[in-house]
């Protein structure tokens, strides 16, 4: 159509399949704002140089002023012939201002300009989810305080281990949360370089500056090679990467709310706001938030292995491909955001049952280890240590009791180092004392944990 911006070389019109099939603009229009940000950088920088007058700067930031006003209040018609957001609004300030308008892309492709707006868009992105992550962070920490000597079977293989701390058990979550957070601002550092100057591919014959643009756009520096800035997208997989590991963090804590919930745990109970109904069974009380995390978790995954797979085949420099990182990465981003903010109003609104937790706690030998170490102690060495609490283990299960239910006499029976001080190894509030040191469960340990977490997040 006449009306394409580089239909001048072209004999006839691509269809209208043509035209959906590479058209962007009804996703990237969500790149608007900073678009013209970086529109407004460009001629303000090509002002400076002296490659555009002063008129036509005002013009320019006049035009954009209005066009940005229009996008806000949600007037701006965007035009599938435009193909994209930058043509969108070119073409709008164009009808606006006029050769002014045309004069913006001067020195400038839209090459540089789409790898210039994703990491706008993305800096930012990375910015408010950073501060979602904190959120979370404190409210785990919340609960670890709460429940810094909240006893619970600590598993593994799924199977009654030693006891922890309820408390100890969300620091572990806030720790991984924490590397997280370290990750999208290790990233960030990367996000934020500018492209802008490289044009299409071999950079312009105009006098530009681009360390100008780059301090009126905020970046931290400046692509250096042009064939690089414009081509790459490293930085969306390295974030996409981060935030898939956000969501595999998110989704063991995930399936882990939802075995708590069961009626066979019973640990804890989520609030009703986070769970729906059966429309078959009236009784039902479904955990439907922590299994959509786990289930999202997928959609994130599949982002990063699709902008891999996007990025595996492309010769230098730019190709149509690139187009399409924006949907999955907006995706990742928008459900990062929605997953984040929702889990720490969740974790905000669970009820922790501390009977039910010591119970099963009682129920899997859990002090066996401290037995052991018991022995170990008294000079026996490991290994025969835990060859005799086997045997008093399985004693026990044949007698329905926990070692702590044994008397002396019995326990004695597989090891003369046994004394009566060993009552006190054999509780559970014992075996957690008795891990004091950093990192270890134990409830003063756990204090110790959620002060240095409060200096470090706030709140
Ligand atoms: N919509 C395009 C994208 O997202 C903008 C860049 C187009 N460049 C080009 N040479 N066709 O990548």
């Amino acid at each position: 159509s006449a009306n394409k911006t580089w239909s001048g070389r072209f004999n006839e019109p691509v269809s209208e399949l043509v035209k959906r099939y590479t058209a962007s603009v009804f996703f990237d229009n969500r790149m608007a704002e900073v678009d013209i940000q970086g529109s407004l950088a460009h001629a303000g920088m090509l002002n400076q140089v002296g490659v555009l007058s002063d008129e036509d700067l005002r013009a320019i930031q006049g035009g954009m002023a209005d066009i940005l006003d229009d996008i806000r209040a949600g007037r701006f018609e965007w035009s599938l012939d435009l193909e994209d957001v930058h043509m969108n609004i070119e073409r709008r300030l164009t009808d606006k201002i006029g050769d002014a308008g045309k004069r913006l892309h001067t020195g400038r492709s839209r090459n540089d300009q789409v790898a210039t707006d994703i990491r706008l868009y993305l800096r930012g992105a990375i910015d408010v989810l950073l501060g979602l992550v904190r959120d979370l962070q404190r409210s785990l920490v919340d609960l670890a305080e709460k429940n810094a000597s909240t006893v619970m079977p600590g598993f593994t293989h799924l199977q009654v281990a030693q006891p922890v701390t309820f408390g100890h058990h969300m620091l572990a979550y806030v720790e991984m949360l924490g590397r997280d957070a370290e990750r999208l601002a290790d990233a960030r550092k990367r996000v934020n370089r500018m492209p802008l100057g490289s044009a299409a591919l071999a950079g312009t014959t105009f006098p530009i500056d681009r360390t100008i643009t780059a301090k009126l756009l905020g970046f931290e520096g400046i692509c250096e090679n042009s064939l690089d800035a414009v081509s790459d997208r490293d930085f969306a997989i390295e974030f996409t990467a981060a935030g898939a590991l956000i969501m595999t963090h998110l989704s063991r804590l995930s399936e882990e709310l939802i075995l708590w919930m069961s009626p066979r745990y019973g640990f804890i109970d989520i609030a009703d706001r986070f769970c729906t109904g059966s429309s078959i069974m009236p009784q039902k009380k479904n955990p439907d938030v922590p299994e959509l995390v786990r289930g999202k978790t997928g959609r994130v995954n599949g982002h990063l292995v699709a902008l891999l797979t996007l990025m595996k085949g492309q010769p230098l420099a730019y190709n149509k491909d690139n187009q399409e990182d924006k949907e999955g990465l907006f995706d990742t981003v928008d459900t990062l955001t929605d997953t984040l903010r929702i889990y720490a109003d969740m974790m905000r609104g669970i009820t922790v049952k501390p009977e039910a937790m010591e119970r099963a706690a009682k129920q899997g030998f859990a002090t066996a280890t401290d037995l052991a170490d018991y022995l170990v102690k008294r000079g026996l060495p490991f290994r025969d240590a835990h060859e005799a609490v086997a045997l008093a283990v399985r004693y026990a299960e044949e007698k329905k009791k926990d070692l702590a239910d044994l008397t002396l006499v019995e326990l004695k029976s597989f090891s003369p180092l046994i004394e009566d001080d060993v009552q006190q190894v054999l509780t559970l509030q014992g075996s957690l004392d008795a891990r004091n040191h950093v990192g270890g469960t134990a409830p003063f340990q756990v204090l110790v944990q959620v002060a240095k977490w409060r200096e470090r997040i706030g709140g």
